[in-house]
């Protein structure tokens, strides 16, 4: 038996939504095809965009979307994506498939996507082929209400209002894709573009992002930082000039060169994954304890604007497109991350799952007009009521398990908040392969006046096609019970649950 202890009476951290973020990317077919169709297509749209998967992501609530990438966001100029649509320029997308990119989905797409989402919007600067004035401009184009060469060029272009930015980051992997450049040299040229990314409308404040490392590059993390704030002097309202750092981990059960597949896998694999998937927690407590010296009151968030699995693409699909198939193994990693979220919520401000249809670990899948949702979009919705709750204090004893010893992982994952609705709500993974386990929570004295839950789980390889869409969804799950402060019930093998408690 193992016992989970929730302390109710312990506020630890603010969980905001934003944890549970996406990313899209003009990569393969997630802006094409899996969210934008065009107005003439037969598939069912509104202004373009599919009202299957908008109506899908509106349900998981989903709370902000970044966009255009990516390495894609370093070639992007914005400025042909804008005007009439068969005046916009096309161009080559070099980092994904060579493909022809023509631009009909630009600026005024994406917020109308964002605004049919009732999301927030994460919108990526280009500093690693862009000038300072064209990012400069594209943020006076999206959020200037007065008269300006910008704001009126958005006006003849339809768009009356501004939009909210609520998120601008100045680049994205420096280090790699976008720009290939020394910390040192990137502060520098943070510091300059930043400086340009003006805030026009002081209700709304964008929140600027600095490209931060990736994985345990803590050199990164450190140089940028303390180039950052060495010039604070006199100016300490420009605090490191940032106001988030982002971060970039990806799950691959191998490496770079041969990652292994979605969904043939066996128990040594199956622990291999869930094991790299731990390596976040490790990576977050590392940059954060850099960022604490530096902002030991957590004003500036650590962003992991991309994480999630990357396989070896499914058989017979473009190399270039990064199309995965997505298992319950997919549900789990998304449990483990989305609870080491949660914990560490006082510096993880925002989090962006690697993509949002069709790319690697996506919540959607679509053929054609078909559209279907991934173990991992389940999860998500479970999750979605931590969003905007309170973090609470909660230990659960746990045993490693596993296969091999550099691969053991803890057999249960949980996070535990105080929902918006005043509800508590555990949610739980339990990351073995074949044993189901007895748990007994225990809420220290709140008296439980009622407890739901329900389950997303199955055989590890299990998931979902077009053919077979529900193979693995969110299910009921009457076999619980409580008394006094107590709950009882029996996690099944590789499974995610959520248990919604009314005290
Ligand atoms: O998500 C796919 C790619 O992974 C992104 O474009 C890039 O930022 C990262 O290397």
């Amino acid at each position: 038996m193992y016992k989970l202890y929730i302390n109710t009476g312990k506020e630890l951290g603010h969980i905001n939504p934003e944890i549970q973020g996406h990313f899209s990317e003009h990569l393969g077919r997630c802006i094409y095809e899996g969210i934008f169709v065009g107005e003439d297509s037969d598939i069912p749209n509104k202004k373009g965009m599919r009202t299957d998967v908008v109506e899908a992501l509106k349900e998981m609530k989903i709370p902000v979307l970044r966009w255009p990438g990516g390495c894609f966001a370093d070639e992007y100029h914005w400025k042909d994506g804008i005007g009439p649509k068969e005046n916009r320029k096309k161009m080559i997308n070099t980092n994904w498939g060579g493909v022809t990119e023509d631009n009909s989905f630009g600026t005024h797409e994406f917020m109308e996507l964002a605004e049919q989402l009732g999301c927030k919007t994460y919108v990526n600067g280009n500093i690693g082929s862009g000038t300072v004035r064209e990012m400069s401009e594209w943020v006076e184009y999206m959020t200037f209400d007065g008269v300006s060469p910008m704001a009126d060029l958005r006006r003849a272009n339809g768009r009356e209002k501004p939009w909210t930015v609520d998120y601008f980051a100045v680049g994205n992997e420096t280090w790699g894709c976008g720009g290939n450049m020394v910390p040192e040299y990137y502060a520098s040229l943070y510091k300059q573009y930043q400086t340009f990314v003006k805030n026009y409308n002081p209700d709304k404040k964008i929140k600027k992002l600095a490209v931060g490392p990736s994985d345990k590059d803590y050199n990164w993390t450190e140089t940028l930082l303390r180039e950052c704030f060495r010039q604070q002097g006199s100016f300490p309202q420009n605090f490191g000039y940032m106001d988030g750092l982002t971060l970039h981990y990806y799950t691959l059960p191998y490496d770079w060169d041969k990652k292994g597949s979605a969904t043939g896998f066996n128990d040594k694999e199956w622990y291999m994954t869930l094991a790299k998937t731990f390596n976040m927690e490790e990576f977050i407590e590392k940059h954060s304890a850099i960022m604490d010296r530096y902002d030991p009151d957590c004003r500036i968030g650590l962003m992991v604007d991309e994480w999630g699995t990357w396989y070896d693409v499914e058989e017979g699909t473009n190399p270039g497109f990064l199309y995965q198939q997505n298992t319950v193994r997919d549900a789990l990693i998304a449990c483990i991350n989305l609870n080491i979220f949660n914990k560490h919520c006082k510096r993880v401000k925002m989090a962006n799952i690697a993509q949002l249809v069709n790319v690697l670990q996506a919540v959607i899948l679509t053929e054609g007009d078909k559209m279907i949702k991934t173990p991992t979009y389940h999860v998500f919705k479970m999750y979605s009521c931590h969003q905007d709750g309170e973090l609470l204090e909660s230990s659960l004893n746990t045993d490693r398990i596993g296969l091999e010893e550099q691969y053991m992982v803890p057999n249960l994952s949980e996070s535990v908040s105080r929902g918006k609705d005043g509800k508590i709500h555990i949610t739980l993974g339990n990351l073995s392969y074949t044993d189901a386990y007895e748990i007994e929570s225990d809420l220290l004295g709140a008296g439980i006046k009622s407890v739901r839950a329900s389950v997303v789980g199955g055989k590890p390889g299990d998931h979902n096609t077009f053919d077979a869409p529900s193979v693995v969804t969110e299910k009921e799950f009457e076999d619980i019970s409580f008394e006094g402060d107590k709950i009882l019930f029996t996690i099944p093998a590789s499974s995610v649950m959520h248990i919604e408690v009314g005290i």
